[in-house]
């Protein structure tokens, strides 16, 4: 099939590779020249496992071009992906103004029957604003469809998500549009989910809040078990072999962060609130998210006695392993606070360093080449991202090379028995 994907963002550029890959022609348009001209000279602008070999053999196979011409990109296209950004306003609801722009000018330049795919998130019923948008600026006469296909790749593990989903959700008015994209996903095997429109967009929505409900929940569980002498890791496990539970999303830790889960959550609350309806539920998930990562810096607190003057080594800054992505990960929030506080900071994140330093939350602070420069000197240690280099470090090194032997885990990748035995204070989330 001829595709067009608007926007070569997270979703965009995994989008348009893995669809090129399935042998269709794509060609992956953006207002932002230098990351067009990037993409163009064979550098992928984000780092993601994998996506950099898979656009450059669909480059060399010329099934996958990059563009900033959004008129050229409609004009040798049937499919249109949607995949701008839909970033948080300061209210945090969802700003949809790229989204309204690009389906403007999609429409100015259709010419022909066009099916326009909504990839991006987006509350309900952005769906139908879409198709009213279209209806207003398309030439006389030119037929198209408008349809929602939600995407939920992950960072770290998109490409593998995309091409191996667990559901592919399309939301659709016309038996035509649910032909297109029912042919078009048919190589995955996957089952699929045909909905109307705003069920698709609900269904996003939902999906990702319930899975930060339940890494809140997991969170509040912890706190209990720290109180009482209980194993968080004994009980997500003991629950998550009901099957109805599932162990997934169930590691407690310092909550969730990331560009998806705290901007969904926000805009579900407002969407709902606009609709009539008070989601307390969530508020409490986000309360809960929030605490949860100034818990860490308590725990500081609570082992130094007096940060002021102190060192501390920060191990992770990316809001997750396998990803560069620093949006909304907890480490800007610790930092910034254990600052605040008057601590020197030192840090090393094997992927991510590059963007922190760009951010003026991390200003002051000591990036360092390994984990183990980042400990020199420190009186704690912090984990802050589970990256599997951290669970594999020489403890009995990074001892040595510590003021005080002291680590805080706010990602639970030690046992504590082992540390204790090592000789270290070493306090995580949940567990004695
Ligand atoms: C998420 C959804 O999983 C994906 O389906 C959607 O398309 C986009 O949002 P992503 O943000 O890439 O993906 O990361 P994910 O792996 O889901 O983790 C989100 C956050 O939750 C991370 O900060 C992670 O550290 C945290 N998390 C996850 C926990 O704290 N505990 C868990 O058990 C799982």
């Amino acid at each position: 099939m001829k595709i067009a994907v608007i926007g070569a963002g997270y979703v965009g550029l995994v989008t348009a590779a893995c669809l090129a890959d399935l042998g269709n022609d794509v060609i992956c348009n953006d207002i932002d020249s230098g990351k067009i001209s990037k993409l163009n000279r064979g550098a992928i602008p984000i780092y993601e496992p994998g996506l950099d070999d898979l656009i450059k053999r669909n480059r060399r196979e010329k099934r996958i071009k990059f563009t900033t011409n959004l008129r050229s990109a409609v004009e040798s296209s049937e499919v249109i992906f949607i995949a701008v950004g839909t970033p948080p306003k300061d209210s945090g609801e969802a700003d949809l103004t790229h989204i309204e722009a690009v389906a403007r000018d999609i429409a100015r330049y259709m010419k022909s029957y066009h099916l326009v795919v909504e990839k991006s998130t987006t509350p309900v019923e952005t769906g139908i604003w879409i198709k009213k948008t279209l209806e207003s600026y398309a030439r006389k006469g030119v037929k198209f469809d408008v349809a929602s296909n939600p995407e939920f790749l992950r960072e770290g593990s998109a490409i593998g998500d995309f091409m191996r989903p667990d559901r592919i959700i399309i939301g659709v008015e016309s038996k035509k549009a649910e032909a297109i994209l029912t042919e078009l996903y048919r190589p995955l095997g996957s089952e699929i989910i045909v909905t109307n429109i705003n069920s698709a967009e609900i269904i996003k929505h939902a999906s990702n809040s319930f899975l930060a409900t339940k890494i809140s929940f997991i969170n509040a569980v912890a706190n209990i078990c720290e109180r009482s002498g209980a194993d968080v890791e004994e009980v997500a496990r003991g629950m998550g072999l009901d099957k109805r539970i599932g162990r997934s999303f169930l590691d407690a830790g310092i909550g969730f962060g990331g560009f998806c889960f705290p901007k969904d959550i926000e805009a579900f609350i407002h969407i709902s609130e606009k609709l009539g309806y008070n989601f307390e539920l969530l508020k409490s998930v986000k309360r809960i998210n929030e605490a949860q990562r100034l818990l860490l810096v308590k725990k500081v607190e609570k082992v130094l006695w007096n940060i002021k003057g102190k060192t501390i080594g920060v191990l992770g800054l990316a809001f997750k392993p396998n990803t560069d992505d620093m949006r909304f990960a907890p480490s800007s929030t610790i930092i910034e606070k254990l600052k605040q506080e008057g601590a020197h900071i030192r840090a090393y994140d094997p992927q991510s360093m590059g963007r922190a330093r760009q951010l003026p939350e991390f200003k002051g602070v000591r990036f360092c080449k390994d984990p183990y420069g980042a400990v020199k000197g420190a009186d704690c240690a912090l984990i802050v991202t589970e990256w599997n280099e951290f669970k594999e470090l020489d403890l009995k090194k990074i001892k040595k090379l510590m003021c005080q032997p002291v680590i805080v885990d706010g990602r639970n990748i030690y046992e504590p028995k082992m540390m204790k035995d090592l000789g270290f204070k070493y306090n995580c989330i949940g567990r004695a």
